[in-house]
């Protein structure tokens, strides 16, 4: 722990990754298993649906009430949560060093909802508060609740642009219909502050959360922290922390526990 903490003083420039653990403190569901899944939403239970099902464009467009009846509540339960405390300190220190960028899976908003700024923030699968449509490439943004009775939308959201039915500016799974422009824009920013890092400089990663179903966080870390000469990962998850040798270290418990003990915050 203290060669850690001597790399997080002495690193020059600094990566946040995140993945749905990360938001698992704030209180906010993984959706890990199809039970754990299913006892969160006994509705789909009944039906059999399971994460990958309901999460897929063609449910918004076969099943327009059934998929905003999913993603209405889960926009509201990440508008409702506040993010943990994990968040600020992070953005405290991240302050503190030369340069930083967030690169996180999660949909929820919660890094902008924390304070860090849009321009260090690449949200690779999207942001549940952004809708589209395919009559345009705009996005706009939701605000407020989403009126519901019981596990029913009152109103879908509709496109303002055309009237139709819209959907969240998310990656499904088989999604052909993403928008991708606000996520190039993201995907550009996080580009060039990878590309005008100072390779003598040290480069710490720090990785929160993020399981190995869908593995693009730990990914994208890992082939960040092997092409720079300079960088180490830190891998902190309770249960998949596992993280090969050269690369870095890892602390076997959760987000918020491990930013208290990395930024030695009672
Ligand atoms: N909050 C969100 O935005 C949210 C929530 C669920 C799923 N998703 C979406 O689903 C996909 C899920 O992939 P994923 O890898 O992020 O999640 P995942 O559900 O596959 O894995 C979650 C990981 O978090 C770890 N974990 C559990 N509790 C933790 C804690 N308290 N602290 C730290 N880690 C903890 C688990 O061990 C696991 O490795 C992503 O594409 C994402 O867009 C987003
Ligand atoms: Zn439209």
């Amino acid at each position: 722990m203290q060669h850690i903490k001597d790399l997080l003083h002495s690193c020059s420039h600094l990566l946040i990754t995140a993945g749905a653990g990360m938001s698992a403190d704030s209180g906010l569901p993984t959706y890990r298993d199809k039970e754990g899944f299913w006892r969160q939403y006994p509705a789909l239970k009944e039906l059999n649906i399971d994460f990958e099902e309901i999460t897929t464009p063609s449910t918004f467009l076969f099943t327009p009430s059934l998929a905003w009846a999913f993603y209405a509540h889960r926009y509201n339960l990440y508008a409702r949560t506040l993010p943990h405390e994990g968040y600020s300190l992070l953005l405290e220190f991240a302050k503190s060093k030369k340069s930083f960028f967030v690169l996180t899976s999660n949909v929820d908003s919660h890094f902008l909802k924390a304070g860090f700024p849009s321009q260090n923030l690449y949200e690779c699968h999207g942001n549940i508060e952004f809708l589209q449509c395919r009559c345009t490439h705009k996005l706009w943004r939701l605000k407020g609740k989403i009126a519901m009775n019981g596990f029913e939308v009152v109103e879908l959201p509709k496109c303002p642009f055309c009237g139709s039915v819209a959907r969240p500016n998310i990656l499904m799974f088989n999604d052909w219909d993403f928008n991708d422009e606000r996520e190039c824009t993201q995907a550009e920013r996080f580009h060039s502050w990878k590309k005008a890092l100072n390779q003598d400089e040290l480069l710490l990663i720090l990785e929160f959360g993020a399981g190995l179903a869908i593995p693009t966080i730990r990914n994208m870390g890992e082939k960040l922290a092997s092409a720079h000469p300079n960088a180490k990962l830190i891998r902190t998850n309770p249960q998949d922390a596992q993280i090969p040798k050269n690369l870095g270290y890892s602390l076997r418990m959760g987000a918020l526990e491990g930013i208290k003990s990395l930024l030695d915050h009672p």
